[in-house]
């Protein structure tokens, strides 16, 4: 019998984690609490002094995570005086010296942002979600989040160039190639760095949760079950919650004791796994602690 442990601790990240020992999670995925945005909820942290202050805590999670692990953040940086502010820029920068590599940008497309018109720019409908990692060679699990290749390739295969016909190698010297006509008989394709989610806060009690497809993606892109995934800045627990039901350990950091009493009442402790072997295949069942 197999056990997935959720761990949930109330304070900050910063002093919670220096308990920990080095190199102890598969991935880290976090919204860390945006510039000054939402101060009024849980005290945010002014655009100008925003990449001080998540630097030290920066440094723990490249301690905590282990050398085949990947860091995901998600964040996006505000408007602030009628241009956008830098500080997520400086933050990679600053993270790059501190030893990050930052090996991707995905784009988290808002598919239900908010109507609205403002006088100088439009509805704000993406976040960044940056992908660091400590080691070039990093744990991905590509054919996890494979998506139907849905009627691309009848379309294309009308079209085929002679291109497409054999392999192209990329014009931009990237080392990169692709060869269309190996993609048409499949019926899977791998998505791309765009994921289209809308945005779940009614009745989730916590006013920034993540979608709960978000997480979910991330980790079955960066993690296998039993391995180890943190969220420092946890809210609502809607990272370990997805963790919990992908039988993955997790552990979650909360400040405020209302989101954290929030995601204890949103996750199990502890969930035991019951193997059961068919010929083929291993199945699990779950009972609750
Ligand atoms: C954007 S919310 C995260 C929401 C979360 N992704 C979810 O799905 O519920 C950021 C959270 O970080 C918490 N927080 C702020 N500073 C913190 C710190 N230093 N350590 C731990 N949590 C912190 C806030 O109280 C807030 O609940």
């Amino acid at each position: 019998m197999g056990k997935i442990k959720t761990d949930l601790y109330l304070g900050d990240c910063l002093e919670i984690l220096a308990n920990f020992d080095a190199d102890s999670f598969d991935l880290i995925i976090t919204s860390p609490p945006y510039a000054d945005r939402r101060s009024k909820t849980y005290g945010g942290i002014r655009p100008d002094e925003y990449v001080n202050w998540f630097m030290p805590r920066a440094e723990e999670f490249l301690r905590v995570l282990k050398p085949s692990g990947t860091f995901i953040l998600n964040i996006k940086e505000q408007a602030v005086e009628g241009e956008r502010h830098t500080y997520v820029i400086e933050l990679i920068l600053e993270m790059k010296k501190q030893g990050w590599l930052w090996t991707e940008e995905f784009v988290w497309h808002k598919k239900n942002c908010y109507p609205g018109k403002w006088p100088n720019r439009f509805r704000d409908a993406w976040e960044r979600c940056l992908q660091f990692n400590k080691s070039r060679k990093f744990n991905m699990y590509q054919e996890e989040v494979m998506v139907p290749m849905g009627d691309w390739a009848e379309k294309r295969l009308k079209n085929l160039s002679e291109t497409d016909q054999n392999r192209d190698t990329s014009k931009v010297g990237s080392g990169f190639g692709k060869n269309v006509s190996n993609w048409l008989d499949r019926k899977m394709a791998y998505p791309t760095n765009v994921l289209h989610l809308a945005t779940e806060t009614g009745n989730r009690k916590h006013s920034a949760v993540f979608p709960k497809a978000l997480p979910e993606w991330f980790i079955k892109l960066f993690t296998k079950e039993n391995d180890w995934v943190l969220d420092p800045f946890a809210g609502a627990g809607t990272t370990c919650q997805i963790a919990q039901t992908l039988f993955r350990n997790s552990t979650g950091i909360e400040i405020l004791p209302q989101y954290y009493q929030l995601a204890q009442e949103n996750t199990k402790p502890t969930q035991y796994l019951l193997f059961e072997e068919t010929q083929d295949e291993t199945h699990y069942t779950t009972r609750d602690h």
